[in-house]
């Protein structure tokens, strides 16, 4: 029975109540700079000095391993050289939460 409780425990402290899917997280935390559809439009680029990538632009977003995006996602763009204008998301989402948004990244640009 001891043992039962403490399985039971477990399982809930290590299992998360509630995952954003990574298209939820997109367009609650991305679209704003991204656009909804992800190809790089939306409502703040008018005042920005650097561009949000195109998440749709195939031959850019190719270029980039999964590991890269991870990276940039969770600690930003300073992290992999680009502008401190992509802000780093760690203290937003669970590392299973950005690779679930990395899987997004490549349904938008249907590439690998
Ligand atoms: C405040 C605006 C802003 C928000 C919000 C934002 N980004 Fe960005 N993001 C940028 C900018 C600007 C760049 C381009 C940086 C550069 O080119 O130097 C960028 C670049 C990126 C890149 C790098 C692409 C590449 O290969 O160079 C990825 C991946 C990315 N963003 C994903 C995301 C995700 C996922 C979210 C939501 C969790 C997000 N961004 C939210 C502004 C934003």
């Amino acid at each position: 029975m001891k043992q039962l409780s403490l399985l039971l425990l477990s399982f809930f402290i290590t299992t998360p109540l509630y995952a954003a899917s990574g298209e939820e997280n997109y367009k609650a935390y991305c679209w704003q700079c991204h656009g909804m559809q992800g190809d790089g439009m939306g409502i703040n680029i008018e005042n920005m000095s650097v561009q949000p990538r195109d998440h749709t632009d195939r031959k850019s977003m190719s270029a980039r391993s999964d590991a890269e995006l991870f990276k940039v996602i969770k600690e930003g763009g300073l992290s992999i050289d680009k502008s401190v204008l992509m802000p780093p998301w760690a203290d937003v989402m669970s590392d299973a939460e950005i690779k679930a948004i990395v899987k997004y990244l490549r349904k938008l640009c249907d590439c690998s």
